[in-house]
């Protein structure tokens, strides 16, 4: 199938740091199994991240994390010559559809979404202190999805609501003007959120309860044996609950031993395994895993230029794109006088 036919997909992530686990349980699955299928934009959310954090400091650590993240893709199987991936920032039209969103969508509608709340939160950001851009933030979010058009958005759980506001946005704008948007379908991964090695929510780099795709074999040993499990479970001969124990939600998402993963539930939930036993073995399922990743990205960090190709290229084909749906815009608003 040419590109012209196949459906196109946005989605995307904000460059704070090196991927993990729960990404990749999150949205990379979903990601990397759909290039075939769909033309894909992977976009890099640069300006995403100002809503929460644009000092300069800030700012001085964002080429450091694209150049991470990007490495992190491909080595999970993004591939750039299926796939398109880009610098938000860098494609100018994001600034121009942001600012006609805004219109086509209400302050409380913004305000009653918990995901902004908790990025709030997150941040320290107290209530009187919440940032325009931050209640903006979907609205962005919206202007990214539809920048290319997209028909379907592949993310994680936690991004459900914004693509809702997404879909509003483009029924508004077609309402109001005539038809140029689809109205995207959200894809969520059918497993639950990967939990942290906590135990407490879901796995992120903030809350320090995470297993990098870069951490080396002993450092997820280690994070694996200091994982919490059921407390209740003192000592080895006590039944412990395989339901809601991380442990055994990433022997779920990273075993592929279903028979060893069928028999350590067993037996834990009898009392008849130790706590060592269930741990040593995933860590090396997750090592096992990982091992091909750690591989793929050592030969993608090899070559100095890669990063700055890739994301040329991508800006330069989205902005291709973004020119083409700016144009449609302002026809259908009939917002072209006096050029
Ligand atoms: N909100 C996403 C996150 O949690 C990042 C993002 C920005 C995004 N724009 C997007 C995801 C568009 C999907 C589609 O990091």
């Amino acid at each position: 199938m040419s590109a012209t036919q196949r459906k196109r997909i946005l989605t995307g992530s904000r460059p704070t740091g090196k991927l993990h686990l729960g990404h990749y349980v999150g949205t990379y699955i979903n990601r990397v199994r759909l290039q075939d299928e769909y033309e894909c934009f992977f976009l890099i959310a640069d300006l995403h991240v100002l809503t929460t954090k644009n000092t300069r400091d800030d700012i001085a650590e964002i080429p450091q994390n694209i150049r991470d993240m990007v490495l992190d893709e491909l080595s999970l199987g993004i591939d750039p010559e299926r796939s398109t991936t880009y610098v938000q920032s860098a494609v100018k039209e994001i600034y121009q559809i942001n600012l006609i969103f805004e219109m086509l969508v209400t302050v409380p509608r913004l305000s009653r979404l918990p995901s902004i709340k908790e990025m709030a939160r997150n941040a320290h950001i107290e209530e009187e202190q919440m940032p325009f851009g931050l209640l903006g933030y979907p609205v962005l979010q919206a202007a990214d999805i539809l920048l290319p058009r997209a028909n379907l958005v592949p993310v994680g759980r936690d991004n459900e609501s914004h693509v809702e506001i997404t879909r509003e946005v483009a029924r508004r704008f077609n309402y109001l003007y005539g038809e140029v948007f689809p109205e995207p379908e959200v894809m969520v991964p059918d497993v639950g959120t990967l939990p942290g090695t906590d135990g407490q929510g879901k796995m992120s780099k903030s809350a320090n309860n995470a297993i990098f795709l870069t951490d080396d074999a002993k450092t997820v040993e280690q994070k694996v044996r200091g994982m919490y499990t059921d407390p209740a479970r003192i000592r080895a001969d006590i039944p412990g609950k395989v339901e809601g124990n991380p442990v055994f939600a990433y022997h779920d998402a990273f075993n592929p031993n279903l028979d060893e993963v069928n028999d350590l539930k067993e037996r834990y939930r009898q009392g008849k395994v130790g706590d060592v036993e269930v741990k040593r073995k995933l860590a090396t399922a997750i090592n096992a895993f990982l091992d091909p990743i750690r591989e793929r990205r050592a030969r993608f960090a090899a070559q100095p230029q890669l990063v700055d190709e890739i994301l040329t290229t991508g800006n330069e084909r989205t902005r291709v794109i973004a020119r083409e749906t700016m144009e449609m815009m302002e026809s259908a608003m009939g917002l072209h006088y006096f050029r």
